[in-house]
């Protein structure tokens, strides 16, 4: 599909929201149960029933351009690492040693020719493969092609890279995010600069995650950060099984694009629009030029708690050392910005929730977005595939 028709149908549905103070609908209001972000039975079943079955994206091809790349990482308690072979090709394992269990990388980026075991030296190739046991003479005979690292399913696309962490379960990437691959295509993020991450810690990960999904609270949370530049409470929804786009429209959306023309008006990111990536469960990119910050929430140790990484890219590298310390600054603002504003009033709703105040809280006609992600979550939950999926 061509997302720049798409896009320029998209723009003009933005600008006439600005013009007429009005935004995307659907015909109903959400309830959703308290608990929801409380219990601990529906947050070991969104594990055990999402985030071990989807695709998560993990981890960006800048972060790992080179053969022999690799980063080791933690997602919801389980050790991965994904690496970069010498033809190029990523794949993901258990970060886990086939002797005693201990990690064959250290958290973090690096690059090697084959990974060795800290606790008693057993090497493990790019591949997985097990290449040698310490001293194997006085270990004793063991067949070492059943003793690789255990795999997991990975793919790359986009730029991206993806990784279900359950080992030889089905991932068809094409099915999951129907044609939302051509539009993260498009952004060429294979190409881009990783610049690095923040990790922020909050409340329950979908208090977090709601927070993303919705513009209705720009005015009031956000009057000199985001409000400046993109009016509260105007957003355009578009669906994509489910992950979902929003649309902001900025303020000066009618000044941007008047002189362009309408045929142009789909290649104006960030020039009168803005999009939010929402990408199922737990991913949402902001793409603007002076810094992309993609966040990556995961649940935490324990319901009330979320871990999330705040991944920053640029289309280009630091310049010089001055625009080096330019970025890490604008890294830290970021961060300070979004755990200032958004995840200490995450912490307040989950003292409000666990209170007993209210059974349920709700999502109006205007918060499609954060309705969408509940509805795909519950349709998850119920694992049950017979069901009709929601629909924007
Ligand atoms: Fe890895 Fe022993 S646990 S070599």
């Amino acid at each position: 599909m061509d997302f720049a028709d798409k896009n320029g149908d998209v723009a003009e549905i933005m600008l006439d929201y600005v013009e007429n103070n009005t935004t995307f609908q659907t015909d109903r209001i959400m309830r959703v149960p308290s608990r929801s972000y409380t219990d601990r039975d529906q947050w070991e079943a969104e594990i055990e029933l999402i985030f071990k079955r989807v695709p998560l994206m993990l981890a960006f091809s800048a972060e790992m351009p080179n053969p022999g790349d690799y980063k080791a990482m933690d997602a919801i308690g389980m050790p991965v690492l994904m690496s970069r072979d010498k033809t190029g090709k990523v794949r993901a394992f258990l970060n886990v040693c086939s002797h005693r269990a201990a990690p064959v990388a250290n958290e973090g980026h690096g690059n090697c020719p084959r990974f060795t075991c800290k606790y008693h030296g057993w090497t493990f190739g790019q591949d997985g493969k097990l290449i040698g046991v310490a001293e194997s003479a006085k270990f004793g005979e063991i067949d070492k092609t059943e003793r690789g690292l255990r795999e997991l399913p990975c793919e790359e696309r986009a730029g991206l890279i993806f990784v279900c962490l359950t080992p030889n379960a089905p991932m068809d990437l094409d099915k999951y995010f129907r044609d939302y691959l051509d539009d993260l295509e498009s952004l060429g993020l294979a190409d881009w600069c990783y610049l690095g991450s923040r990790e922020i810690s909050g409340a329950n990960w979908k208090i977090a995650y709601d927070g993303y999904l919705e513009g209705y609270h720009f005015a009031s949370l956000h009057p000199e950060t985001i409000a400046p530049r993109t009016p509260s409470n105007t957003m355009h929804y578009e669906g994509f099984g489910p992950s979902f786009r929003i649309g902001f429209p900025q303020r000066r959306i009618k000044e941007a694009l008047a002189p362009i023309p309408r045929e142009e008006w789909g290649r104006q990111e960030n020039n009168g629009y803005d999009f939010v990536r929402i990408l199922f469960p737990n991913i949402a990119i902001f793409v603007a030029p002076e810094i992309t910050q993609v966040a990556q929430l995961f649940p935490g140790p324990t319901p009330d708690k979320n871990r999330t990484v705040l991944n920053y890219l640029r289309k280009d590298g630091p310049r010089d050392d001055e625009d080096k310390e330019q970025l890490e600054t604008m890294m830290n603002f970021f961060r300070d910005v979004t755990y200032g504003e958004d995840y200490v009033i995450g912490l307040e709703i989950q003292k409000g929730l666990e209170s007993g105040a209210h059974d349920e809280i709700v999502f109006g006609r205007n918060e499609r977005g954060n309705q969408y992600f509940h509805e795909w979550l519950n349709w998850y939950l119920a694992d049950d595939s017979t069901l009709p999926e929601p629909e924007m």
